[in-house]
């Protein structure tokens, strides 16, 4: 069965990694899919985000990396995909993806929400905070793959 992972991703961390990683354990293939929030602003933009995803992943075969505008549900519908894989990494995730769950389930009957928990060491970890560690010329080595690091030292003007 093919999942999607859907998600901001600005930019991936290695969090979001091992929960994909781990889900392509258990489907035949996952579609990251790098989406827009309409609340969100972003550093980088879709196409680079994926590009730092498809580069962070090039070595899965069971992987693949999209993005798309407009609704999640409308794209799965249209490529006949029925679960999507979300990460959890504590209680205060909860509201907001039962929240995305329940909307994407109310949208598509069809769709079933399988949430993955992170793992400990991943449980404080968001893209968020590595953009405000970045942004103060910090880094999160062991939290962002090689190429994610390298661009925010770019953006940054760490290099
Ligand atoms: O990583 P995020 O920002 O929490 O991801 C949220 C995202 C991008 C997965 C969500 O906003 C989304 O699915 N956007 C696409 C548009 C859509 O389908 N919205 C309704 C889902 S509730």
């Amino acid at each position: 069965m093919k999942a999607i992972y859907p998600g901001s991703f600005d930019p991936i961390t290695n969090g979001h990694i091992d929960v994909i990683e781990r889900a392509s354990n258990f489907f035949d293939e996952i579609i990251v899919a790098t989406l827009c929030n309409s609340n969100k602003k972003y550093l980088f933009s879709s196409e680079e985000r994926k590009k730092l995803i498809d580069i962070a992943l090039s070595h899965h075969s069971k992987i693949s990396v999209v993005s798309f505008e407009g609704l999640l549900i409308d794209y799965m519908k249209d490529q006949n995909i029925k679960a999507i894989v979300k990460g959890l990494r504590t209680v205060t995730d909860y509201g907001y993806e039962a929240q995305m769950a329940l909307t994407n389930k109310k949208l598509y009957e069809e769709a079933e929400t399988f949430f993955m928990h992170s793992q400990e060491k991943y449980s404080f970890l968001s893209s968020s905070l590595v953009k405000e560690v970045y942004s103060h010329k910090g880094d999160l080595l062991e939290y962002v793959p090689d190429n994610v690091d390298k661009a925010l030292k770019e953006l940054y003007g760490m290099t």
